[in-house]
């Protein structure tokens, strides 16, 4: 007879893993049972997913919508990985009644979506495009009849190409099409839509698209980035007064990446420079939102980038009704003599649990985010506006997906979300990155972030484990 040690080895291997995993799991208690984690929150939370229009929608032709600066990226050789676009992406657009019953089935309460501004605005006139609305006039009656309240982000870096080739957002023109946009949208969806995100991440979509040329539209130049930054902050101002004006009682705000940077060390050097690139990716952002300004040590860093911008035009924002914080990761910072990078840092990259993203799973980092954004900020509602993980998710013959490690990321990043809530912290709404998987931008399809599996041949859609333990965890929170 073989010996228990032979049998556990004749297991195949990913069923060892994943009850070594279990294990591991329920002694670290990393997943409190879903009740106990509902029990934490309170009525009316806006449990939710979330999703972006190049990320699912497909149909990049359809109904008049025109490029986006997307679109050219990813269909120049050489900028995404494969070379995959978001031609079909999840084809969200030709499936999204069926996507509406499955969030409906998983329990969600809200909803976060973008618009696609080529589709609403697809040329450079500004002519509207009512077909284009017409598609998301649709979605929102169909999440209302769902009772799923919809959270509309208005900017997720899909920008017509018509606009980029105008200087797109290094031009200060940008500031009253984006308002126009704004409330052109606003008039369409503003009697059934209460929450407005104007902006997606300005942090990546200047810092990524302008200066890393990691996005689109893949420029390597970090007055350019600068120049976006600034042009983004005053084009959120100036969105989220016509929004006021065209939407009564509308909650308007946007949506911050913000990771939380740590010294890799107490060096007096490694403290200064996680505190620089604190400033050059979370401060940039906040304080100009928060109606501040720039902060002025940044301003210093960033000297002659900032040659000849009127710095004093964020000082007229006012703070946001909520803030949507998207958080992911800790990023452990070394001060490193890097002449281009104005916060001259390095980031070190100790082998610790990561995701497929590379990115470490740090849950406490959200808790401590919260807590400082509070104290530092003192928003009236803060939105957790994406937090997820992606995982290999190797998917069954019938599609079936067993990923443990996402359902405990998500438990413990809720709980961090629960925690930070007992200490008092406004937070209103937690959104899951993301309802299915889908086009990862230069990533392309090979991150899966998704509580749905999507299998691209036939678009067939799979509820993940992770995604039925959501199910549960809605199903128990307070109505
Ligand atoms: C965020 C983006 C989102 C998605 C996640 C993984 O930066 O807002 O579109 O790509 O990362």
């Amino acid at each position: 007879m073989a010996s228990f040690q032979e049998m556990l080895w004749a297991w195949p291997a990913s069923t060892l893993e994943k009850y070594a995993w279990r294990a591991f799991h329920w002694s670290r208690d990393l997943s409190p049972l879903p009740d106990a984690l509902a029990a934490r929150f309170p009525r009316g939370f806006a449990w939710g997913a979330a999703t972006a229009s190049y990320q699912i929608e497909g149909s990049t032709a359809a109904d008049g919508r025109r490029p986006s600066i997307w679109d050219t990226f990813s269909h120049t050789l050489g900028r995404t990985r494969n070379g995959e676009t978001g031609d079909t992406a999840c084809d969200h657009y030709r499936r999204w009644s069926e996507d509406v019953d499955l969030m409906a089935d998983l329990g969600l309460r809200a909803y976060r979506f973008s618009i696609a501004w080529p589709r609403v605005q697809p040329d450079a006139d500004g002519r509207v495009n009512e077909r284009g609305l017409d598609f998301y006039d649709h979605l929102v009656d169909a999440l209302l009849a769902r009772g799923i309240e919809p959270f509309v982000t208005l900017y997720h870096w899909d920008l017509p190409q018509a606009l980029e080739e105008l200087g797109g957002w290094r031009d200060p023109e940008i500031v009253g099409r984006f308002a126009e946009y704004a409330s052109t949208v606003a008039r369409r969806l503003g009697d059934r839509v209460r929450h407005w995100l104007t902006l997606n991440e300005p942090q990546v979509f200047s810092v990524l698209g302008y200066a890393f040329g990691h996005h689109a539209p893949g420029l390597r130049d970090w007055r350019a980035a600068l120049l976006v930054a600034h042009h983004a902050h005053l084009a959120h101002g100036a969105a989220a007064q016509a929004l006021r004006r065209e939407v009564p009682g509308a909650r308007v705000g946007l949506a911050l990446n913000l990771v939380r940077y740590e010294p890799a060390s107490q060096q007096p050097a490694d403290l200064a420079a996680a505190d620089r690139v604190d400033g050059t990716s979370n401060r940039w952002f906040l304080d100009p939102v928060f109606g501040r300004g720039y902060p002025a040590d940044v301003t210093d860093l960033f000297g002659d980038l900032l040659d000849g911008l009127d710095l004093d035009a964020v000082r007229s924002l006012s703070a946001p009704d909520l803030l949507g914080i998207n958080y992911y990761t800790r990023e452990l910072v070394r001060a490193a003599d890097d002449a281009s990078d104005p916060a001259r840092a390095a980031i070190v990259r100790p082998a610790v649990p990561r995701t497929t993203m590379g990115w470490e799973v740090y849950p406490e980092g959200l808790r401590l985010t919260l807590e400082r954004v509070h104290r530092q900020y003192a928003p009236a509602s803060i939105v957790i506006s994406e937090n997820g993980a992606a995982y290999p998710d190797l998917a069954g013959a019938d599609g079936s997906v067993s990923d443990p490690e996402r359902t405990a990321y998500l438990a413990s990043h809720i709980a961090a979300v629960a925690d930070a809530r007992d200490g008092g912290v406004p937070v209103d709404g937690y959104f899951v990155w993301s309802l299915l998987d889908n086009y990862e931008w230069a990533e392309g399809y090979g991150q899966r972030f998704g509580l749905v599996r999507v299998d691209y041949e036939t678009q067939r859609r799979t509820v993940k484990e992770s995604g039925s333990w959501y199910r549960e965890l809605l199903a128990a929170a307070p109505r």
